[in-house]
């Protein structure tokens, strides 16, 4: 028996195949029923019918539970009405565990809260929401990788453990190690790309980055995936170059390989449609003005909160980048302007509809004596920064890179309201289960 994926029901029309899956909804009336059986590539209408199946397997198969597991064999048709355009008319059916009665599905149809779905997320991700935004995240994760592969980028990967923080030391995991050495998870693998980036000169890293945030927001994990790539002989404008052009590069992957699944997420496709270069850019001293004019508390010189980045952002249909910060709030290893020492240059890119920041980088000090005195202006134990400060040591260049948050650009590319659901096991401040 020829066995396919429900995704491949289109290559076998009229054919006769069996489909393995689990039950999704089941109707029935009197000597017909209509199992639904989703495969995790599609979900398939079937055709059940007693004159064809014979009492004993029809009534089994009428009374078959929600997300029993069960192997189908029929002919396929096409039929517009029913969900992916195809039907089968089943001969025959193997059920291989079936959900008894007294421990039903948990999940039914009828609304749950988000604690409870969040409980149950290794069962939740079989829901068609959960799905689709699930299949978005791995078309962006492609797309990333497709566009640095084919950029010239090197893939580096960089640790997880490591002896000192990158961005700051209030937001560090602290880890034992062997012989009560310390190590912490990695914030960001910056600092080790700034080297491999002098190794193979235009580098990237792809891997899950820890935050001990004590925020519990929409916005924030303590356990995300991040791209960063990295750029020897780069400055702070390469950096937006390159963000900018990835960010189409992706949306317009999702828009051609995933409107199915945005339709089931109700995405309005003509806000990622308007995502095109040039974003619209601005410095951090015209942002400060223009949120004051729109009635923000912000002084010159503090952080941007959530709802400021909302108030900037809701000026444009595609994502705005902002430049050039106040030193005083950014990480130590930002290279100053040479104009104004006070400026960072960094650029943090605010995506459209109120989502945020979904990109942050900039160019890197690349002089030994500012960055040995940054190091230790921010207190930074200088031991366990040799190695980096070895990169201003040996053939030092400027150099620039970002990093962008999957969870973040997957939740606004999908338009939903909290990034939990863009990752398959999401860990937050009260949340490391499942
Ligand atoms: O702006 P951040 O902190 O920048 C860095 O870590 C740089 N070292 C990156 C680099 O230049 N190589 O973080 C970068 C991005 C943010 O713009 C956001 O998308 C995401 O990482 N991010 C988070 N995503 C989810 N939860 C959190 N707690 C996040 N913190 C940052
Ligand atoms: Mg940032």
């Amino acid at each position: 028996m020829n066995r396919i994926t429900i995704s491949q029901a289109a290559a076998h029309t009229g054919e006769t195949v069996e489909i393995a899956g689990w039950l999704y909804n089941l109707r029935s009336s009197g000597k017909i029923c209509f199992p639904q059986v989703r495969d995790g590539s599609g979900i398939m209408q079937c055709v059940a019918v007693k004159a064809v199946l014979g009492d004993e397997a029809f009534e089994k198969l009428k009374r078959l539970t929600q997300e029993s597991s069960l192997v189908l064999r029929g002919k396929l048709r096409a039929e517009q009405r029913a969900p992916g355009g195809f039907e089968m008319d089943v001969d025959a059916f193997d059920i291989l565990q079936r959900v008894p009665e007294e421990t039903p599905y948990p999940i039914t149809p009828k609304e749950h809260g988000p604690d409870f779905l969040l409980d149950h997320r290794h069962l939740w991700i079989r829901s068609r929401r959960q799905h689709a935004i699930l299949k978005i995240r791995h078309e962006v994760v492609k797309a990333v990788r497709d566009y640095f592969d084919s950029h010239g980028f090197t893939l580096c990967d960089t640790p997880i453990f490591t002896p000192a923080a990158c961005e700051g030391t209030t937001t560090l995991f602290e880890v034992d190690y062997f012989e009560d050495e310390k190590v912490y998870l990695t914030q960001s693998g910056q600092l080790y790309n700034e080297a491999t980036a002098a190794a193979f000169g235009k580098v990237y890293t792809f891997g899950p980055t820890f935050r001990a945030e004590k925020s519990k927001t929409r916005r924030h994990l303590t356990e995300f995936w991040m791209v960063e790539p990295e750029m020897a002989y780069a400055t702070l404008e390469d950096v937006k170059n390159v963000a900018e052009e990835m960010i189409c590069f992706v949306v317009s992957r999702v828009l051609e390989n995933r409107r199915a699944e945005l339709a089931i997420l109700e995405r309005d496709l003509t806000r990622l449609e308007s995502v095109k270069a040039p974003f619209p850019r601005m410095s951090y001293d015209q942002a400060v003005e223009i949120l004051k004019k729109k009635g923000s508390p912000i002084e010159w010189g503090g952080d941007f909160g959530g709802t400021d980045e909302t108030l900037l952002s809701e000026e444009f249909d595609r994502p705005l980048m902002v430049d050039r910060f106040p030193m005083q709030i950014k990480a130590f290893y930002f290279e100053p302007d040479a104009q104004r020492p006070e400026l960072a240059l960094g650029v943090d890119l605010l995506a459209p509809e109120g989502y945020g920041e979904i990109v942050g980088g900039g160019q890197r000090i690349h002089d030994y004596n500012l960055l040995l005195q940054r190091i230790k202006e921010h207190h930074l134990p200088q031991q366990a920064f040799e190695w980096y400060l070895d990169l201003r040591r040996y053939g030092s260049v400027p150099h620039a890179g970002f990093g962008m948050g999957i969870e973040r650009c997957v939740t606004w590319i999908c338009g939903i309201d909290h990034l939990r659901e863009t990752i398959p096991f999401p860990r937050m401040l009260y949340r490391t289960k499942p």
